[in-house]
């Protein structure tokens, strides 16, 4: 029975020894130490071993299993580095490059502006509506009271697509679309981009952007719209910000104002930036005419409403201090890494 174990043991050594994969070790590790393996055959025939061999010969054959235990794990270990090795050679990774840069992105100022006029109106209550850039006459022009003969119709200054649809001149349409679809009390406001046939110089572009605005609900009145842009302006620019409206005429709303504020620059006190006026023009405003109402199917009799239009790029350029709008639309990396910091 020695000669067995010894037998058994330098077959499994030089087997162990020459495996080549882990798969095939692992087979040799079940045949030589599982059940049903020669060593644990030997065990069986202890019983006919006399009680005074049995101890010595047990334990050599749990000694033997140790021995061969070791050695696969042993073998198991080096198998599994020289793997690594392999998958390491195989590859064309350079563990001791430098990494790759990432360049650390920013948020453009306009849509930094878009996302802090969101902020502000929310938590005034109001929600965000979205349009389409692409409108019909009827949601751009007629449904806002704008007559047949409007110059703005002219193809001069609207861009056509075709049949009768073309970009929005104004983000206005929204108002139109949102009282098609619900019922007051609307308080919506819709940021969003606008087209227009203008020739670009420092204060144009022929795309920009506006926010409208849009509170429908029984007794709204114009000391609501003050109020709405008093606290608008506070919070976009800062307390002591002050806004105040001027007569105009908009085919939407009766009557019809335009909204000026405190010039950021100068307190008021009159400046370059104000022409040494203390104000700066922000949009149009407002309350809903009735004929607007009467297209959307809204009571005019019941509700009342205001409605105002902010140019975006305006509130941008003011709030950073840039003096030509081309520069919200070039991309220049110079003046986008400048707005890192501002990233939320
Ligand atoms: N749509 C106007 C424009 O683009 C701005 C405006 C004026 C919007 C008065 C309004 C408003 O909602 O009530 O010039």
């Amino acid at each position: 029975m020695k000669e067995d174990l010894k037998r058994i043991i330098e077959a499994a050594e030089q087997q162990i020894l020459n495996a080549k994969s882990l798969p095939e070790l692992l087979n040799l590790k079940s045949s030589f130490l599982g059940k049903k393996s020669e060593l644990s055959q030997l065990m069986l025939k202890l019983r006919d071993l006399t009680p005074e061999e049995r101890p010595a010969f047990g334990k050599a054959i749990n000694d033997a299993k140790g021995v061969l235990d070791n050695l696969i794990t042993e073998k198991q270990e080096s198998l599994k580095s020289a793997e690594i090795d392999r998958q390491h050679k195989g590859s064309s990774v350079d563990l001791t490059m430098p990494g790759r840069r990432f360049n650390k992105g920013s948020l453009h100022p306009l849509t930094l502006i878009w996302r802090e006029i969101e902020d502000v109106f929310i938590s005034l209550g109001f929600e965000v509506a979205e349009g389409t850039d692409i409108e019909d006459e009827f949601h751009n022009f007629d449904a806002l009271n704008t007559p047949q003969d409007h110059p703005s119709r002219n193809l001069a200054d609207t861009f056509y697509v075709e049949n009768s649809q073309l970009l929005r001149t104004h983000t206005s349409p929204v108002q139109i679309r949102t009282m098609e679809r619900y019922v007051p009390p609307i308080r919506i406001i819709s940021p969003g981009r606008a087209y227009r046939n203008d020739k670009i110089d420092a204060t144009h572009s022929p795309v920009f952007h506006q926010v409208e605005a849009l509170y429908v609900d029984e007794n709204v009145s114009f000391a609501d719209l003050k109020d709405t842009l008093n606290q608008f302006v506070v919070k976009m620019f800062g307390a002591g910000t002050k806004s105040r409206i001027r007569p105009h005429f908009f085919p939407f709303t009766e009557p019809s104002a335009e909204i000026d504020i405190s010039c950021v620059a100068c307190g008021g006190k009159g400046c370059r930036v104000c022409k040494e006026s203390g104000w700066l023009e922000m949009g149009g405003a407002g309350m809903v005419d009735p004929n607007v109402f009467k297209h959307t199917g809204i009571d005019s009799e019941k509700y009342t409403g205001f409605a105002f239009g902010l140019g975006m790029d305006r509130i941008a350029m003011l709030k950073y201090d840039i003096k030509d709008i081309r520069v919200l639309f070039d991309n220049d990396l110079r003046v986008l890494k400048q707005f890192r910091n501002e990233n939320r």
